[in-house]
């Protein structure tokens, strides 16, 4: 037996009990005739206490050779501390140890094993194993597990099958590039890994599960950032039998036991925001809507004058910063400069002062008068005390550039609270979406997703305007799940994959299967999927995923502990046969 009793376990309670406790050195304090050993397991810190008087030599001698990191087994007394650390739960006693055995050593760690180390990220990277010993990164992990089990439970009381769908596939376009493996046994031909399992979700609904659900590696290949990984995990589901109303209920009732199992929090009945209500009024398809800021346009009450500027744009709008008026020039200087920046890309910001006395100081007073400023003030909604900023340019650009000045300054008022949750969905998106490079169409959601009734007919004159039945969740400003409800006609998906540029061969080869299983009773069905990675995080009060996942990849794809991608022997990549064999 290894041990009796964990680290985190003992009590006053247990005075007076023989005991043996197993794991880890976090210190060992040597004052010569008395150490101290604080021993640690994933369940908290224990003190042990070897005395001259007490404990043999040997056992003294040994004791004083340990090191930070070092495995050990004791065997001892536990008694009440003369003096007790009420900062952890096992402060109330120690363990005067009889028995000592050195399971293992350590070299010093790399960095320190406290909440606050002093190792960076590439070191904590390379040594993940001892990184995962610290309180936060563990306590990510037991939450992350927490939150699937929860996920798990609602989702299988709820009648929802686990199915596994295979990982060896052929491409799912869902937007990013594929991973791709090429295989031994079909020479010169590649496996794709799939960027989620949507077409084999749908395949289920034809085989009649009639409600899936799977927690599930999904691999992209698109450039990384603090919400995104290459491979990343999804609650995955589908029905059959379903309107859009019948998956927003289930998934808004799932998201709301998990605030309140995980987090403690009842949340009231999630509200819908159009697509194109949420792009006009947060510029933004995920809002934030913690705190306001709405957009205000203000095209009409700027365009009247000779302001040059305000005249040439397509869509002048502007914010109303709560106490923004307190900002010094230089502070308003600054987020102008920030406006500019590359990654806004704005060509500058026009600002109102909105003084407690009711009047208006603004940076275009030779153009505007206070009539005017007062309905910059009155459209934005912006009381005395308020700053109102204001962007001008391309509706879409500069719609994304007051988005992020909202989020910034958000940010740095304090507005975004990790503890309070704003969960919303943001529904009937768009079906297509321009790609301003190649001036082609693609799906903005996926290509299975089915345009609302009756707009099939507008994909021939006005592509860009059919609405799609998708929907996404948001939780404070974070993307959390998205799905729709799907086509299941063959005839729709043609003519889907058609406007999409597909060739009928080529729709053939990539979708057949999908478009034959449609032609044997595939029922109305639809689905969403969670990124479960970034609902935990965020349930967690954090927005990077990283420390949610155990063994996550830097910002380059690798993997810097086990060094991977990596190139690989000549006799595996010859075994491979790997001969350029491109698609006619
Ligand atoms: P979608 O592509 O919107 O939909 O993905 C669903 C959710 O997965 C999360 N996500 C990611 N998380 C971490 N790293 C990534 N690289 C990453 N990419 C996506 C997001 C996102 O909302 N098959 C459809 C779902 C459906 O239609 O049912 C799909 O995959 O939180």
């Amino acid at each position: 037996m290894y041990r009796s009793h964990n680290c985190g376990e003992l009590r006053a309670s247990h005075s007076n009990t023989e005991v043996t406790l197993a794991g880890w050195v976090q210190g060992v304090r040597d004052k010569g005739f008395m150490i101290y050993v604080d021993l640690r397991d994933r369940y908290g810190i224990t003190q042990l206490y070897f005395d001259e008087e007490r404990t043999p030599k040997a056992i003294m001698d040994k004791a004083s050779k340990l090191g930070r990191e070092f495995v050990i087994q004791v065997k001892g007394n536990v008694i009440e501390r003369a003096s007790k650390n009420p900062n952890i739960p096992t402060g109330d006693v120690e363990v005067v140890v009889s028995e000592l055995t050195i399971l293992n050593s350590s070299l010093v760690p790399p960095f320190t094993i406290e909440d606050k180390t002093d190792g960076g990220d590439d070191l904590r990277m390379k040594y993940r194993y001892i990184d995962i010993r610290r309180n936060p990164v563990k306590n990510s992990l037991i939450f992350r597990a927490k939150v699937a089990q929860e996920v798990r439970n609602y989702l299988s009381n709820d009648g929802f099958i686990e199915v596994e769908t295979p990982y060896l596939i052929k491409s799912t376009p869902e937007g990013a590039r594929d991973f791709v493996v090429p295989s031994r046994m079909n020479e010169g031909q590649f496996y794709a890994l799939p960027q989620s399992p949507q077409t084999f979700k749908q395949l289920l609904m034809v085989g009649g599960m009639d409600k899936y659900f799977q927690i599930v590696k999904c691999f992209r290949d698109e450039d990384l950032r603090a919400d995104r990984q290459p491979e990343f995990t999804q609650i995955d589901c589908e029905m059959a039998f379903v309107e859009q109303e019948d998956i927003l209920n289930v998934f808004e009732g799932l998201t709301r036991h998990l605030l309140k199992e995980v987090n403690g929090v009842e949340v009231d009945k999630f509200p819908r925001m159009l697509y194109d209500d949420a792009m006009r009024l947060y510029g933004n398809d995920k809002p934030d809507i913690r705190f306001g800021m709405e957009f205000g346009e203000l095209n009409e009450v700027t365009q009247h004058k000779d302001f040059g500027v305000f005249n040439s744009a397509e869509l002048v709008v502007g914010i109303a910063v709560p106490g923004g008026n307190a900002f010094t020039r230089k502070e308003i200087d600054n987020l102008i400069k920030w406006v500019k920046r590359p990654q806004v890309g704005a060509m500058g910001m026009i600002y109102s002062r909105c003084n407690d006395d009711g009047t208006f100081k603004s940076s275009v007073d030779k153009f505007y008068d206070q009539n005017d400023l007062a309905k910059w003030a009155e459209i934005t909604g912006a009381k005395p005390g308020d700053l109102v900023c204001v962007l001008s340019g391309e509706t879409n650009k500069v719609r994304a550039q007051l988005s992020a000045l909202r989020m910034e300054l958000a940010e740095r008022l304090g507005l975004r609270d990790p503890k309070t949750f704003a969960p919303l969905w943001v529904i009937d998106f768009p079906l297509l979406e321009l790609d301003e490079e190649t001036g082609h169409y693609h799906a903005m959601h996926h290509p299975f997703t089915s345009p609302k009734p009756g707009q099939l007919e507008l994909l021939d004159t006005n592509p860009g305007e059919v609405k799609a039945n998708a929907y996404d969740l948001v939780l404070n400003g974070n993307e959390i799940g998205g799905g729709s409800i799907r086509i299941h006609d063959k005839a729709t998906q043609a003519i889907m994959l058609k406007h999409l540029g597909f060739s009928e061969d080529e729709a053939r080869a990539q979708f057949g299967f999908l478009m034959d299983a449609f032609e044997y009773g595939a029922p109305p069905h639809g689905g969403l999927a969670f990124g479960l990675d970034r609902l935990v995080a965020i349930l967690g009060g954090q927005e990077t995923i990283r420390d949610f996942i155990a063994f996550p990849k830097n910002n380059s794809g690798r993997d810097v502990m086990i060094d991977a991608p990596a190139p690989i022997d000549k006799e595996q990549l010859d075994e491979l046969n790997l001969k350029l064999n491109l698609k006619p």
